[in-house]
């Protein structure tokens, strides 16, 4: 597996990261995604996180024909962020006990599925 994290800059201001992942188990397509990001709490509600995914997709064109990102259902402002370039709710699934994130509560993971065609 390889993996690549980026800064995310809006107007030469750091506001948030950006990873990459190159994965094609079921860890990378239905738990972990492709995508992850995170933007600096001061700087949420601009769109960057999305923006932020579609700066990133020649780099994951390269790596994955479809893009998995997944969240959880509470995850409000991440599904908009993805509904808002796109990205189609595909499925939920039920997080095994062995992955990292069951241990802090999380159950559920929402499967969305960006389509690099188009872009
Ligand atoms: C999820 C996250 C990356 C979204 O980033 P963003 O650049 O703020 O995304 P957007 O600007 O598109 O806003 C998305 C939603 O966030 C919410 N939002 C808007 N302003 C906000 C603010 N100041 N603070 C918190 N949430 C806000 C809104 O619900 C918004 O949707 P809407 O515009 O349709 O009402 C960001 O909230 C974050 O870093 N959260 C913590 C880490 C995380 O959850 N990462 C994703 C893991 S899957």
């Amino acid at each position: 597996m390889r993996a690549w994290r980026y800064h995310v800059l809006a107007g030469g201001t750091r506001v948030g990261t950006i990873s990459l992942r190159d994965g094609h188990t079921r860890v990378f397509t239905h738990l972990v995604g492709h995508i992850g990001f995170a933007i600096d709490a001061e700087h949420r509600g601009h769109g960057y996180a999305g923006q932020a995914v579609l700066a990133l997709l020649p780099e994951a064109r390269r790596l994955v024909d479809i893009v998995w990102i997944t969240t959880t259902p509470d995850n409000t402002a991440c599904r908009r962020a993805l509904e808002r370039i796109g990205c189609v709710l595909v499925e939920a699934v039920d997080i095994p006990s062995y992955y990292v994130t069951y241990a802090q509560g999380e159950r559920t993971k929402l499967r969305y599925r960006l389509e690099l065609d188009g872009w």
